[in-house]
């Protein structure tokens, strides 16, 4: 498998104030992503993971290190990798057609406006919103927008799609509609997902892989989680399955304690060798030894 996303020793800094030393938010961040992995950061709030998901998307920039992203370095923003953010940015004056039809237009520009709207519908099809292509923002609920959003990143077919807590701002219901939308979409197309999320089980039924941070400031990437559920899992009964509890109650721990005491109590921890782990994998053994099964997060 080649490494589609290599994020590779990146810092972020941003200069002190006065007389004061630059803060460092995170550093030596080494983390990777094959083509077609559904990938997801969990940590606590300011511990920079919008930060690297807006360096991956190219609104921002490392101090340090370097991003591929299949095969070349990336920089500045590119169609090629499509963001959901958490407020959906509607354009409000167009409906849910003109919406996607939108982002359609810029990224083939030399389209004829019949097969911009052929292509856009089947994308809002795709979300759930045959019918409602001629509503405006201002006549959608939050999760019906939050869809608009969806099928505009995935209309432009981008390499990568990043998402900053997309369904946080929704009722559970919804939540879990679209958490099905987006893992059914994602798995029929391949497509290669970088998500940041607060939700432990939203995490747990997205992910192939679940990279964990440490708390910021300086804050590193402790473990990767290769999550051991099977491909077919369905949302409703994830917590039935044998291995469901022993990895949410190892990412509940981490961010309970672990994520503030990870630095202090694993001083040899490199940075370019995090250890990927499968809680449950292999029930009844020591947790903590029998659970490491290689060291190759980093390069
Ligand atoms: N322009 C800036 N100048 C100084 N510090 C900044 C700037 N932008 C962000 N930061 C700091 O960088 C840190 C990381 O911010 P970031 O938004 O990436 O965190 P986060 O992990 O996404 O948090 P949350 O879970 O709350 O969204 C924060 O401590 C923030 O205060
Ligand atoms: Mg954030």
């Amino acid at each position: 498998m080649t490494r589609f996303i290599s994020i590779e020793g990146i810092a972020r800094r941003y200069p002190g104030k006065g007389a004061s030393s630059d803060t460092t938010i995170f550093e030596d961040l080494w983390l990777s992503l094959d083509r077609g992995e559904f990938g997801c950061v969990i940590g606590h709030s300011g511990c920079g993971k919008t930060t690297v998901l807006n360096i991956l998307a190219g609104l921002d920039a490392p101090s340090e290190g370097t991003v591929i992203v299949d095969g070349k370095a990336i920089a500045g923003t590119s169609l090629d990798r499509a963001v959901i953010f958490q407020s959906h940015a509607l354009l409000p004056w167009r409906s849910v057609l003109g919406n996607v039809a939108y982002a359609v237009a810029s990224r083939w520009p030399a389209w004829p406006a019949a097969r911009v709207k052929d292509h856009a519908r089947k994308f809002i099809a795709l979300v759930g919103l045959a019918g409602a292509e001629h509503k405006r923002p201002s006549e959608l609920s939050g999760g019906m927008k939050q869809r608009v959003g969806i099928a505009r990143a995935l209309s432009i077919e981008p390499k990568i799609l990043l998402m900053d807590e997309p369904f946080s701002a929704l009722d559970a219901l919804t939540r879990g509609t679209l958490q099905d939308e987006v893992r059914r979409i994602c798995i029929e197309t391949g497509q290669t997902s970088f998500m940041i999320t607060h939700d432990v089980d939203e995490a747990i039924f997205l992910a192939d892989k679940i990279f964990l941070m440490t708390n910021g400031p300086g804050a590193v990437l402790a473990e990767v989680i290769r999550n051991p559920l099977p491909k077919g899992r369905a949302r409703a009964d994830l917590h039935r399955h044998p291995d469901y509890y022993p990895v949410r109650n190892h990412i509940v721990d981490f961010l309970v304690t672990r994520s503030r005491t990870f630095r202090a109590a694993t001083p040899g921890h490199n940075p370019r060798q995090v250890p990927v782990i499968a809680p449950g994998a292999e029930r009844g053994e020591d947790p903590a030894p029998a659970h490491r099964l290689a060291a190759v997060a980093g390069l």
